[in-house]
């Protein structure tokens, strides 16, 4: 079992980063021989415009930009992905929506023909969603802002590709709490990367918290 564990965030001494490696640790323990590789989008120089190649491989016109290739074949190798991001704006991070624009392409995630419709093609793929928010949980439920999250990203993206959202954990109060509870969170999580892999089950917030 193999975990790609994406980071977007400029700091490396930040909360995303330290979720990012507590999952790292805990999906090393979760299964004999199991692996982990995090990519650091930021430390990486990963360009996240997409240009004119990225919009000639859209249309099939082209092969993807080699940088797109190299990211498309991580996720390939990987039994499950991971995007631990901080929230701006109630969303992703630029670098990360951009990371999603330029990878998650028309031929590799999808194909899209105007007689044939959708085929999706990231079935195989387990995905797990960890945005760490500033605000609260209350903030969130009074404008609806969780919704409107799950619904674009969860639901927009990665079920638009056809992969399974295997969790999607929104970590409050980032700025203001003590750091340890969502940080035990975050091991947790990786305990659990590939519990039920191969078969698509509900997003279990219980087992997490427990
Ligand atoms: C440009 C920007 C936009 C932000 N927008 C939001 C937001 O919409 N909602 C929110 O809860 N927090 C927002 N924040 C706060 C970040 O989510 C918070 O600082 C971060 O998650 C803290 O964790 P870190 O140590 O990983 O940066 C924003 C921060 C920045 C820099």
């Amino acid at each position: 079992m193999h975990a790609l564990i994406v980071v977007a965030h400029p700091d490396p001494g930040s909360l995303s980063h330290a979720i990012a490696a507590r999952i790292a640790e805990g999906a090393l323990l979760s299964t004999p021989g199991a692996s982990a590789e995090t990519v650091d989008l930021a430390a990486e120089g990963f360009d996240p415009r997409f240009g004119a190649a990225d919009l000639a491989a859209y249309r099939r016109e082209a092969p993807p930009p080699p940088d797109v290739a190299a990211e498309q074949a991580r996720i390939d190798r990987a039994d499950a992905l991971v995007l631990v991001h901080p929230v701006y704006w109630w969303s992703m991070p630029g670098l990360l929506k951009g990371w999603i624009d330029r990878v998650f392409t028309n031929g590799w995630a999808f194909d899209f023909f105007e007689d044939a419709g959708l085929v999706k093609k990231l079935r195989r793929l387990r995905v797990h969603l960890v945005a760490v928010a500033g605000a609260d949980a209350r903030t969130y439920a009074r404008h609806g802002y969780l919704g409107t999250m799950r619904t674009q990203i969860d639901h927009g993206i990665f079920d638009y590709c056809g992969a399974h959202v295997a969790r999607s954990e929104l970590l409050f109060d980032a700025q203001s709490q003590d750091p340890a509870a969502h940080l035990a969170t975050a091991r947790t999580l990786g305990r659990m990367l590939f519990d039920g892999s191969g078969k698509a089950g509900a997003t279990d917030r219980a087992d997490l918290h427990a």
